[in-house]
């Protein structure tokens, strides 16, 4: 059997060619001919009015957070369980994170956590679609609208799943996209904002390249701001990734049911949740081990690995990493859902060139150290 890869893309002739044509063509007259394109119809795919690329998706969700206003004193919201990168931009602008709890169904906010949690300082509510899962987003719309806090939709892990027919990344004031090395739709490093309202796109615009205003004089900076410019290059390989999307889309889900169907024997065992009336992408097939299997996510990834078989853990809840030191007693207390989980759980390689074999063989490695505890227990 080839070796197992935790993450990879699958990358075709059209676009290596693609990325040639960009290196051939884009640069005297054409230098942003990619970018343009790609976030044009980017943003029309999801029905958006505009989309921005950005270097990765971090910065994509500092410039919306930024354009929010979002400063010093302020508290944003974020789920226990997401990858730091949700969470990070709000400290980058000297706010708080309010770590809220996942919901046990789908691992994504909780809409009552969220209540509980606002504030007069809550600024903005950051929602994570989780490895392609779906929250309650009626719930969490209804609960920004009603106290008036926008929301964010961190789509990083969800390009094309859907919740009650609607696309995951038109949720809220905007929604973010990464296109890391490891997500369904690459550009190696990369990102995109998408989002309807005119005033801040205008405000990304300009905070996205130091403080200029498209069209405006040339090298009169208004403010200072970063530089989180896309490059032609980058977005010549995302346009061609996005031109079939579709079957990248296919072949997640095709690896995820490999898994459902590998792992359906199994009991007590949690994948991937259906969204509510929609569709999942699944951009990572994680599993959620019962409480009656008494294994932690730890136990499960050295047994794994002492069987040749990669795994990731779930995400750790935020407020338990040393990144944010003395959070984790309010962590454990206010969000008990998102430790006992992230305790049992973790992901499964979701690269694009896995094979049913490998996931037969990552299916018989569960089922294996599952049974060595069973065995153990049936000793005794
Ligand atoms: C939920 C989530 N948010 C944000 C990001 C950040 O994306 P990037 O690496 O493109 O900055 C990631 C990437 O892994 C992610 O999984």
């Amino acid at each position: 059997m080839d070796p197992i890869y935790m993450a990879g893309p699958w990358i075709t002739e059209k676009e290596i060619e693609t990325v040639l044509d960009a290196m051939r063509t884009g640069w005297y007259e054409k230098p942003y001919y990619y970018v343009e394109t790609f976030q044009k119809e980017f943003a029309a795919w999801h029905g958006r009015k505009y989309a921005l690329m950005t270097p990765n998706c971090t910065t994509a969700i500092h410039l919306l957070l930024t354009a929010l206003g979002v400063g010093e004193g302020d508290e944003v919201i974020v789920p226990e369980c997401t990858w730091i990168a949700s969470a990070a931009p709000i400290n980058y602008q000297r706010a708080t994170p309010v770590f809220c709890d996942i919901d046990p169904k789908h691992w994504c906010l909780d809409p009552e956590s969220v209540e509980r949690r606002i504030t007069s300082k809550t600024k903005a509510i950051i929602v994570v679609d989780l490895f392609g899962n779906m929250p309650y987003m009626d719930e969490l719309v209804a609960i920004s609208e009603r106290h008036g806090i926008p929301l964010i939709e961190d789509a990083a892990e969800s390009l094309g799943s859907t919740y009650k027919g609607r696309k995951a990344g038109t949720f809220g004031i905007g929604s973010t996209f990464s296109f890391h090395r490891t997500k369904t739709l690459t550009t190696g490093e990369g990102g995109m904002l998408i989002l309807d309202d005119d005033h801040l796109f205008e405000r990304c615009t300009i905070l996205r390249d130091h403080g200029r205003r498209p069209g405006g004089k040339m090298y009169f900076n208004e403010e200072v701001t970063y530089k989180y410019m896309p490059f032609n290059l980058q977005a010549a390989l995302g346009y061609a990734q996005f031109k079939r999307l579709d079957e990248l889309i296919a072949r997640k889900r095709e690896i995820y049911e490999w898994y459902r169907e590998g792992l359906a024997g199994v009991e007590d065992l949690q994948l991937n949740a259906e969204p509510e009336n929609g569709f999942n992408s699944v951009w990572i097939t994680a599993v959620v081990f019962g409480k009656s299997h008494e294994m932690t996510k730890a136990s499960a990834m050295e047994k794994l690995q002492a069987l040749g078989l990669p795994s990731r853990p779930f995400f750790y809840p935020l407020s338990s990493l040393p990144a944010y030191p003395g959070r984790e007693e309010e962590g454990r207390r206010m969000n008990p859902n998102a430790y006992d989980i992230s305790d049992r759980g973790i992901n499964l390689p979701c690269a694009m060139n896995l094979t049913r074999e490998q996931t037969d063989a990552i299916c018989d490695g569960i089922k294996t150290i599952l049974s060595v505890k069973s065995a153990a227990a049936g000793v005794r």
